[in-house]
């Protein structure tokens, strides 16, 4: 049995696109288990670039059947934009994507309510990607979101989307904001959701019965640990559980049918939107990184913020996941340093710190305790082989592999599937067989 989870081990796009597309070969199933189009996953094949938001990065893969989970929230005008995009690149989803019946769908007033929120918030605001992620997965806890499965009960659907409109415009209302048209949007949402319709399944039972029968799965994570609802720098989060946790609640698959944990975690760090990030750089170095590593949002393409890789952000992640091996991706991106730093904990009012502050506000406190090591000053963009990484370049990733307790399986040392290690013996290697 095989069914390896690939989660973000800091605040999201740490290329999971990348490596999913690398270890979908060797899977029958990849599944989304939480978030929505707030992702942005991309996948690059010789100078072309995907950037996936809802669906699977493994459907490039023909044999690949792909599932967006339960615990995924769905907005069909996304879901139809990507489809669309897909069949013009001559790839066709009919009959190997699923869509969970249970899954919370997206409803225009989500978006509608989240801007008026962000707009009051002011600079308290979490810098959400306006998808309307929130308040869906508000909805989903309320106990009256719109699932997938309604979208096939007419009468169901226009029952709740009148009530929830009806609270909404309340919100709304109050906010200043314009209010919306129940009518209108029930017209519009079951024309938008038509495409959608033939993909709803049942997808608990189908990822079961795929295991029964001795198939594979590759859960893919979107966002990272750092950004969920429970692990992360709360408030400054998304909405789902993007931690490996989440992989079990967010497709039905009992977790002790989940055999394996990969952590996503680039070889810097970055971060989308608002929060503290105590290793960040607003400096000369903090531009260099987001130029040469190309830090804009694949969703929104805002810039990212940057800084030195944060081993207490890691550590963390390796507990919460239980991960059993790191993929490395953008080492390239540090070619050109004469010193790197690595933030080994945090001081704060004079202590020592090696473990996540609980409260947000804390961390914004801490200040990093940094370790300085030699760069390597020399290129590894497109090494395929460890041997042939600098020596520096392997103190670098072993120092990695002793202050987060994890081995290093994958280093990736540019965007192109074959620009990557893959080491001897790892996990990951007897995760990339059949
Ligand atoms: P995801 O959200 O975790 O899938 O990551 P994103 O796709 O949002 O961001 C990762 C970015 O880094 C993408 O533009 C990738 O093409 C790029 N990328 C991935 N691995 C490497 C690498 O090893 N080196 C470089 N230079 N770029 C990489
Ligand atoms: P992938 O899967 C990086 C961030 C947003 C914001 C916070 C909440 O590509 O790694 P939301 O719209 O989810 O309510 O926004 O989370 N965020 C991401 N940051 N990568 C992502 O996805 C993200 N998805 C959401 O910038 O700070
Ligand atoms: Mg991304």
């Amino acid at each position: 049995m095989k069914n390896i989870v690939v989660v973000g081990a800091q605040w999201g796009d740490e290329g999971k696109g990348k490596v999913v597309d690398i270890l979908a070969p060797y899977f029958d199933i990849v599944a989304r288990y939480q978030g929505g189009h707030n992702a942005g996953h991309t996948v690059r094949i010789k100078d072309l670039g995907f950037v996936l938001h809802l669906i699977p990065s493994g459907i490039l893969h023909p044999q690949c059947t792909c599932v967006i989970g339960n615990g995924t929230v769905v907005y069909p005008r996304a879901f139809n934009t990507e489809i669309q995009e897909l069949n013009r690149l001559g790839i066709d989803c009919t009959g190997r994507l699923f869509v969970s019946e249970r899954a919370s769908l997206i409803l225009p007033y989500h978006m509608a309510i989240e801007q008026a929120r962000e707009e009051q918030l002011a600079e308290n605001r979490v810098g959400t990607t306006m998808r309307g992620i929130g308040p869906a997965y508000e909805d989903k806890a309320a106990r009256k979101a719109i699932r997938a499965g309604d979208l096939l009960h007419s009468e169901v659907l226009r029952a709740k989307l009148n009530d929830n409109i009806a609270d909404a415009n309340r919100e709304l209302a109050s906010m200043g904001a314009p209010t919306l048209d129940p009518g209108q949007v029930f017209e519009e949402y079951v024309d938008e959701s038509s495409t959608l319709l033939p993909f709803i399944r049942d997808t608990a039972t189908l990822i079961n019965n795929a295991v029964k029968s001795g198939k594979s799965i590759l859960l893919e994570g979107a966002q990272g640990t750092m950004l969920d609802v429970d692990h992360g720098t709360y408030p400054f989060v998304t909405s789902s559980s993007a931690t490996a946790g989440g992989a079990s609640t967010g497709t039905g698959l009992g977790p002790k049918l989940i055999t394996g944990v990969l952590g996503m975690a680039k070889a810097y760090t970055t971060r989308v939107g608002g929060g503290p990030f105590p290793t960040e750089l607003v400096d000369d170095t903090g531009t260099y990184l987001q130029r040469r590593g190309n830090e804009y949002g694949a969703s929104t393409g805002r810039p990212r913020r940057t800084g030195w890789f944060d081993a207490v952000v890691v550590r963390y992640s390796a507990m919460i996941n239980a991960l059993d091996a790191l993929a490395l991706p953008k080492l390239d991106v540090l070619d050109e340093f004469e010193q790197i730093r690595i933030c080994t904990a945090y001081t704060l009012n004079g202590q020592t710190v090696e473990t996540m502050p609980y409260s947000a506000a804390t961390l914004a406190e801490c200040v990093p305790v940094y370790e300085t090591m030699p760069g390597w000053k020399s290129k590894t963009s497109g090494i395929t082989k460890y041997d042939e990484l600098p020596a520096a370049a392997k103190n670098y990733i072993r120092r990695i592999e002793e202050l987060t307790g994890t081995p290093v399986a994958l280093i990736s040392t540019g965007p192109e599937r074959d620009e990557t290690i893959i080491r001897d013996n790892s996990a990951i290697a007897a995760w990339m067989t059949r």
